[in-house]
């Protein structure tokens, strides 16, 4: 099976290719895109969220099958140009992470909300800032996302 990720084709190995497989698996271990992290597994942190034609998703509940002639992007691809996006940057200035690993996540869903709203509010950022964080970086989080939208 081929899958478009981060603007390439790519084609996944055998044991990456079952169409019920989790996105997220095929992610990390068929394409070694370790960038995009295991959480809850049921949908609920976010720790694992990517775009899907270029809405946010949780990839540890989506099935590979959904997923064909879509194009995937990942924390991986979120600059590809070289240059950090403007949230990379502005979770920079703000020292957003602690312990860092819903980080990626929270970068995917932060992307796709500015996206389709380049001025949010506070009451946008929580309603599309659904990602859990164990270490409690929800201000900072918020901060940097209103930084990167000016
Ligand atoms: Fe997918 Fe938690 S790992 S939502």
């Amino acid at each position: 099976m081929d899958l478009k990720v981060n603007g390439q084709v790519v084609a996944l190995p055998e044991i990456a290719s079952d169409p019920a497989m989790p996105l997220l698996w095929a992610l990390r271990d068929g394409l070694q895109l370790t960038g995009t992290k295991f959480g809850c597994g049921v949908g609920a942190c976010g720790a694992c969220t990517v775009h899907l034609d270029g809405q946010p998703v949780r990839s540890c509940v989506t099935p590979l099958g959904a997923c064909a002639g879509k194009p995937v992007t990942t924390i991986e691809g979120l600059a590809p140009a070289g240059s950090p996006h403007a949230l990379q940057l502005a979770w920079l200035a703000e020292q957003v992470p602690q312990c860092g690993y819903c980080q990626s996540g929270m970068l995917m869903a932060a992307a796709a909300l500015l996206a389709r709203n380049r001025r949010p509010t506070d009451a946008d950022i929580d309603a599309a800032m659904t990602n859990l964080c164990r270490c409690g970086t929800y201000p900072r989080v918020r901060a940097a996302i209103k930084q990167a939208a000016q």
